[in-house]
């Protein structure tokens, strides 16, 4: 760690060298770079070629090169983004100084309005205009399809299960996406798609691999998230697509037949050579740790650790997305029911984990108030994870101070 010359210093495989500035403060050591005020943009690496950039001098197309994390732990943007305006936005609301960039740039795609256009100024509806979410969109739908003939061929046993094989397009949606903070932007622009089994099953994956990550788990176990995910919902196959899509309320026979896919998904899985988390998963996504869930009516512990985490990717989806017999739900009505019931149904630390990161990807999203007033979300209350402050004009509304008022879309 210590180096023989005051300007340089070694931290892991980093050899950094520090251009002298004045008024240094005894704070700016190597090992406290991220908490350091003032830009120092004039420390770089000389193995990897990085560098610190003050918050303030963030640009679109720099290349996070570490992991940036809030002073409590919490991750704000992945290594390896390719940051755009929302992510500097996201950053900046942070109370971080300084984050590591790679020395070379790469492009982004501009998100503005093409000549011509007479879309309003919000980001969800600049976003959907992009190039990259138009791209998306075409391959998520693309791969539900492929998804589809895959599961009724293992239904049929006509192929073997590879798992590896089957979440590949997994991964291939991540890099599309910009990596774990891009995944939400795009998954919350695709509501209206009413597919409840296969997009569904490519949306619950990604959702639980990035909740495993940042609920920091061993790579092992995110790519078996990842996997339990894609597969949880796999004994829908053997459920009639008339109780799938029946847009009428099921009758009670058709509910108890519905709930038999966790039985059947299981049965089909039990004794294939996959990781056993992956075959729990499909048969415990439904259990909550209230005992209340099925078919088990397992209570806290007695439920697999990866099918807690796929549960609460399910329920989000599930209810954000538009289903054949409702629209989808605000994503903060859905905050609202898990900062209500979170803790006795759902695994604490997967729950907490999840309300606390996906709530800051809506930082700068554009919402609708219960009020009908139109504004950005500007901050997040960490006390009320459903009731940030938005600015509507010039006035900054306190939803956790506005007890009548809510937020009812994101627009
Ligand atoms: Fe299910």
């Amino acid at each position: 760690m210590a180096d023989d010359a005051d300007s340089k210093s070694v931290v892991g495989n980093h050899v950094w060298v520090q251009v002298p500035l004045p008024a240094l403060n005894s704070k700016q050591s190597a090992s406290s770079f991220f908490i350091v005020k003032n830009a120092i943009s004039l420390i770089l690496c000389y193995n990897c070629l990085m560098k610190l950039v003050s918050v303030d001098k963030l640009i679109p197309g720099m290349v996070v090169s570490e992991n940036v994390y809030t002073l409590d732990d919490r991750l704000v943007m992945p290594k390896d983004t390719v940051l755009n305006e929302k992510d500097i936005e996201r950053i900046k609301s942070y109370s971080l100084y300084n984050i590591f960039v790679e020395e070379e740039m790469k492009t982004v795609a501009k998100k503005e309005d093409k000549p011509g256009s007479d879309l309003p100024p919000s980001y969800s509806e600049k976003l959907r205009n992009t190039e990259e979410f138009i791209k998306f969109k075409q391959h998520i739908e693309d791969y539900s399809e492929q998804l589809e003939e895959s599961f009724k061929m293992l239904a049929n046993e006509a192929i073997p299960l590879d798992v590896d094989k089957l979440t590949e397009p997994v991964y291939h949606l991540f890099v599309e996406a910009g990596g774990t903070a891009g995944i939400f932007d795009m998954l919350h622009n695709l509501r209206d798609n009413s597919d409840a089994v296969y997009m569904h099953s490519l949306n619950v994956s990604l959702i639980s691999n990035t909740l495993a990550t940042w609920m920091k788990l061993p790579e092992e176990m995110i790519s078996v998230a990842t996997a339990a995910g894609l597969l949880h919902d796999i004994g829908k196959m053997f459920i009639p697509s008339e109780i799938l899509n029946k847009k009428q309320k099921l009758t009670e026979y058709e509910q108890k037949a519905l709930k038999e896919h966790v039985l059947k998904g299981y049965q089909l899985v039990k004794d294939k050579d996959i990781d056993p988390h992956i075959k729990n998963t499909i048969l415990m996504h439904h259990e909550l740790r209230d005992g209340s869930g099925y078919p088990l009516h397992l209570r806290n512990d007695k439920i697999d650790e990866i099918s807690s985490i796929v549960t609460i990717a399910n329920v989000y989806d599930n209810l954000t997305s538009k289903r054949v017999f409702r629209d989808p739900i605000c994503p903060f009505i859905v905050l609202e029911h898990f900062e209500q019931n979170g803790l006795e149904k759902y695994e604490p630390n997967a729950i907490m984990t999840f309300m606390g990161n996906i709530v800051n990807t809506f930082i700068t999203n554009r919402v609708m108030l219960s009020n009908g007033k139109v504004g950005d979300i500007v901050f997040v209350n960490p006390d009320h994870l459903s009731k940030p402050t938005v600015k509507c004009g010039d006035e900054f509304i306190d939803l956790a101070h506005n007890k009548g008022l809510s937020i009812v879309s994101v627009i």
